[in-house]
């Protein structure tokens, strides 16, 4: 008996990896969106209430991530009938921790749930990436990982084109968000168009270290290659208030690495102690304090299950 509504969480993301520029993320335990939908008589979807976004999301549910997620998980299931959704950020907006994709990934998985779940998982990628789209274009750096867990790479769009890696059972992330925002679309326009050979050459490389680290487990020289990038952060730098203060405050403080998440402006940093990353967040707070910016801070391990239905 299909339920007459259901409730996800889905989870924020790390995309990039630093060197994987829209081919790689991770899923972050512990933040999130929630969205609960619920079955109506009227057909199509409407948004009943958003709480934690201060007023800034579209109610229309046309315009807005998960309304667009939704209605595109009903027409994928043939309904008849529609939704109404609640959502609850639990994600800052433009912050680099994939809330867009975690509202539309929410809403896929709870619609889904709320008709008795129809559509397996690798359904609810197309109409999660539809939904991410309306703000990000299409790139599933952030919805694989918040959809199917873990670390993801991919190559394309399709479930049939993402590969799911391993984390190394020693990391830990220290996420620092300081209280700017930096929209997606701007954090992408400032990005160079062309990039030389050689310049090619060398970020084909550090993604390869990169899959090679993650293969051997090794954390230390996984934090080496995300920091080997020489396009996407140069460009962004200026974007993102004390990044290389902040990395030299993340390595005094035990870090082994640390990137942009996503487009920013949330710091990560990559770390293989509980100790190191406690004292990297702290260090890493005190650091945009003193410098006048409102910030949070957190420590987390990557979330091995994707958005789920919330009971
Ligand atoms: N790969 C994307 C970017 C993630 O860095 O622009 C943000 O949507």
């Amino acid at each position: 008996m299909p339920l007459s509504s259901a409730e996800a969480f889905a989870p924020a993301t790390v995309a990039n990896l630093g060197i994987g520029f829209d081919i790689l993320g991770l899923a972050v335990d512990g933040l999130g969106d929630w969205v609960r939908a619920e079955r109506r008589a009227e057909p199509g979807v409407v948004i009943e209430a958003i709480t934690g976004d201060d007023g800034r999301l579209p109610r229309d549910a046309a315009r807005n991530t998960a309304g667009i997620a939704a209605a595109a998980v009903l027409q994928a299931i043939g309904a008849t009938e529609g939704v109404a959704l609640t959502i609850r950020k639990g994600l800052p907006l433009a912050s680099g921790l994939g809330s867009s994709a975690a509202s539309a990934v929410a809403a896929a998985v709870a619609v889904n749930a709320a008709f008795g779940e129809p559509l397996p998982r690798e359904a609810l990628l197309a109409p999660s990436l539809e939904g991410e789209a309306a703000v990000s274009g299409y790139h599933a750096d952030n919805v694989a990982p918040c959809l199917f867990g873990g670390i993801t790479l991919s190559f394309g769009l399709r479930a049939d084109q993402i590969i799911r890696l391993t984390p190394p059972p020693r990391l830990l992330l220290a996420l620092v968000t300081p209280h700017v925002e930096v929209p997606t679309a701007h954090a992408r326009s400032v990005l160079p168009p062309n990039v030389a050979l050689k310049v090619m050459i060398a970020q084909t490389a550090g993604v390869a270290r990169l899959m090679h680290a993650l293969a051997q487990g090794d954390v230390a020289a996984m934090a080496a290659a995300m920091e080997s990038d020489t396009v996407i952060e140069p460009a962004r730098a200026h974007l993102m208030p004390l990044l290389y203060e902040a990395r030299e405050a993340a390595k005094q403080a035990g870090a082994l690495g640390l990137v942009i998440s996503g487009a920013g402006p949330t710091l990560c940093a990559v770390c293989d102690t509980h100790e190191a990353a406690e004292h990297t967040a702290n260090r890493l707070h005190a650091l945009y304090q003193l410098a006048g910016y409102g910030c949070s801070a957190h420590v987390s391990r990557v979330l091995e299950q994707g958005a789920h239905v919330h009971l």
